[in-house]
């Protein structure tokens, strides 16, 4: 334990140079594959509704400036699934809100997926993951995943296979960030997307076996779905009439008295409990229609969409639990590069239907992929 205050200063000072050095190489690696393979680094595979949003917040969410009761807002949804190109693989699913019916700029993006906690929770461990599937994913994770069982746990929380519908799944930001209301109290918060109605059981739950080996991603040997079917199946009940409806609730937190030491809860592994800090209505969202692949692909989303009262708090060091949101922040950088290479070379094609297609990938190889 150093205690001198200069040696205090340099350990800082160091620890805030490597979390610099690494987003950098972060950056650099997730940008070049999203500019070559023309992909974003992660859920690839999605499809963008749009509707609207209106702020209707429980009575204990203190006031706050941009939450303000009824205000409405034009909105864009985007389901997506982390990782592969197939939505019958078992996968995180997703759901990011974007406060405005626009490709990009809006007043606020709240990016969600299933689980109630990751499988990494800041920027070191962030890193070992992308290490692994680098390397190719599925039994490259397993060393990760008994270095870190939390890692394992939130893998098989997080994963849904073959849902019905996006509309049976609860979305959640898992990270934290900050809120600072009328009061100019700055509280941490969570998000999370639920359905309505919704009964509590979500579609596409692992059972007990992909829970504990979620990292064997493939498509049941006899899955009868295509590739595609959820895109399909939403698209049909958009079409027939289906309005989506979601509530976008809340969980606050007061920061604890001592601010320079940072709560094993403010990260993402740590969901809060439920009973103490209890889910508030904050809006809600109605969903109608679903947009063209094309513009589909050319929606982004961006953490640097918020308003001064939703700060994103600052990391300090890859340990910090800040610091994965201090990855995400760079991660524009990765997403510029996809809409770069969309525009020197064209917005890629739908996926095919088929598992026979080239650009199908079973982790492990599946020599008959159904
Ligand atoms: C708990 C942590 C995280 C959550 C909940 C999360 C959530 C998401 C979601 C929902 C999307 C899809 C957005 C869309 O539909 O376009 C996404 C995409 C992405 N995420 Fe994350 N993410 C997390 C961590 C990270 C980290 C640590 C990085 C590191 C740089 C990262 C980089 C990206 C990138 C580059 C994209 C694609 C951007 C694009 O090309 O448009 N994410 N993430």
């Amino acid at each position: 334990m150093i205690e001198h205050p200069f040696l205090e200063a340099l350990a800082a000072l160091w620890a805030r140079f490597v979390l610099a050095l690494c987003t950098f190489g972060v950056t650099l690696l997730i940008s070049a594959n999203s500019l070559f393979a023309k992909v974003r680094m992660s859920h690839d595979n999605g499809y963008v509704l749009r509707g609207r949003l209106r702020i209707a917040a429980d009575a204990r969410v203190p006031g706050h400036d941009f939450f303000e009761q009824g205000r409405s807002f034009a909105c864009r949804v985007r389901h997506g699934a982390a990782s592969y190109k197939d939505d019958a693989k078992l996968v995180v699913r997703s759901a990011s809100i974007k406060f405005a019916d626009r490709r990009g700029r809006s007043p606020l993006d709240i990016l969600m997926n299933t689980g109630r906690m990751p499988l990494f929770w800041n920027a070191r461990t962030f890193m070992q993951f992308m290490r692994r599937s680098i390397q190719g994913k599925g039994k490259h994770y397993v060393p990760y995943l008994q270095q870190h069982p939390q890692a394992a746990i939130g893998g098989g929380d997080s994963v849904r296979r073959d849902p019905d519908t996006p509309h049976r799944l609860v979305y959640r930001t898992q990270t934290t960030s900050g809120f600072i209301g009328r009061d100019k109290v700055l509280r941490h918060v969570r998000y999370r997307l639920v359905p309505e109605p919704f009964d509590g059981i979500e579609s596409g739950m692992p059972d007990d076996w992909d829970r504990h080996h979620a990292w064997l991603q493939n498509p049941l040997p006899d899955e009868t779905r295509g590739r595609n079917y959820l895109k399909d199946a939403v698209r049909a009940a958009v079409e027939a009439g289906q309005v989506m409806r979601y509530k976008l609730q809340i969980q606050l937190r007061l920061p604890p008295p001592d601010e320079t030491v940072q709560p094993e809860w403010i990260a993402s592994s740590v969901p809060w409990d439920e009973t103490i800090f209890p889910w508030l209505d904050l809006a809600e969202l109605e969903l109608d229609e679903m947009l063209s692949h094309k513009e589909s692909m050319l929606t982004w989303f961006d953490l640097r969409h918020h308003p001064a009262s939703l700060p994103i708090p600052k990391a300090r060091s890859i340990d910090d639990a800040h610091s994965l949101n201090h990855l995400r922040l760079a991660g524009i950088w990765a997403t510029r590069a996809r809409l770069l290479s969309y525009a020197l070379t064209g917005v890629p094609k739908p996926y095919p239907d088929s598992r026979q297609a080239r650009d199908w990938l079973g982790v492990p190889p599946m020599a008959k992929p159904p």
